[in-house]
């Protein structure tokens, strides 16, 4: 029988600290029940072509398959078809391109029976995320391969600490998802738009940067205490925070004052957009129906979330 291997990873969202993360600063991410998959199918063919099935247009699958298969210095003997089917909204903050390096760095890690080594896998796919995004702070990938929830931070390009955050709160699952719509821009050059704030007006940006950092302790505190107002009130001051570097769109800027008229609070997760679409918002209210409800007059796809789901995993075929 020709030989199939599947395996897969969670998508992720930020809870407080994007953009800070990339200087330095600490970030609580965790993942989520949104899940992309990777086949691996052995062909009964003598030539050794690859053959990609995947949604994402940017050729990351096939990038990362070639880089994996250097780095591993193996090689497939027989044709391969590599399959990804996903849960997770490409280019949106939801971690759809960690996902994909994670997934496809460990189906190819068991084709070739190599021991599912998380540390090796994590620091693969963060290579192969600095393809998609320049310069990653590794969060995304991280989360996604060992899964729950981390607080995490990149000290220097080698040494990035994390640390999983066990929440027993209930509040956790009262948070929402909303989608404004992708982005036109990437997340790289997200990056590079805060970067040229920064490089323009130094003092003024690490005054934010160091505003979020707080922020991210003040949110920790609020999930350990599970109180409800401080975690709004930290979604809130984070939005504030994240308007200023300028990563917020007009549109989505619109929708979450209305969640804040209704006594509620939300935030871009990821790296925000801002023209059109700034991706997902991450929203909370007490009583999440008047999120659903305000949401529907906008025709925005909203959906409850599960957080610190399980990593990277190899399923049965
Ligand atoms: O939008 P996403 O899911 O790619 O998240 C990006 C988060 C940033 O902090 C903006 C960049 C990074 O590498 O951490």
């Amino acid at each position: 029988m020709s030989k199939k291997v599947k395996v897969s990873a969670p998508g992720k969202i930020i809870l407080s600290g994007e953009h800070a993360v990339v200087y330095g600063k600490p970030e609580i991410i965790g993942a989520i029940n949104q899940r992309l998959e990777v086949t691996i199918k052995e062909l009964e063919s003598s030539t050794k072509s690859l053959i990609f099935s995947s949604q994402e247009p940017s050729g990351l699958l096939e990038f990362g398959t070639k880089k994996i298969f250097k780095i591993l210095g193996k090689y497939p003997k027989k044709a391969l078809e590599i399959c990804v089917d996903s849960e997770i909204p490409i280019g949106s903050g939801l971690g759809s391109s960690a996902a994909l390096a994670v997934a496809i760095t460990t189906a190819l890690f068991k084709f070739f029976n190599q021991t599912i080594d998380r540390k090796k896998i994590n620091e693969i796919a963060y290579e192969i995320e600095k393809r998609q995004h320049g310069t990653p702070s590794g969060g995304d990938n991280t989360v996604v391969t060992y899964g729950g929830f981390l607080w995490y931070r990149k000290e220097t390009e080698s040494f990035k600490f994390f640390k999983p955050l066990r929440f027993s709160s209930d509040k956790l699952s009262e948070f929402v998802l909303i989608n404004t719509g992708r982005p036109m821009e990437t997340t790289g050059e997200m990056v590079a738009i805060v970067k040229y704030l920064y490089n323009r007006n130094k003092k003024r940006v690490e005054e934010i940067l160091n505003g979020i950092e707080e922020v991210t302790r003040q949110m920790l505190i609020a999930f350990d205490q599970a109180e409800t107002k401080k975690i709004m009130l930290a979604i809130k001051k984070n939005e504030q925070l994240l308007e200023k570097l300028e990563v917020v769109s007009p549109f989505a800027k619109r929708i979450i004052r209305e969640i804040e008229k209704k006594g509620g609070s939300a935030k871009i997760c990821g790296a925000g957009g801002k023209r059109k679409g700034s991706g997902i918002l991450l929203a909370f209210h007490p009583k999440k129906e008047v999120i659903f409800k305000l949401t529907e007059k906008w025709s925005l796809p909203t959906f409850e979330v599960k957080l610190g789901e399980e990593g990277v995993k190899i399923e049965k075929n």
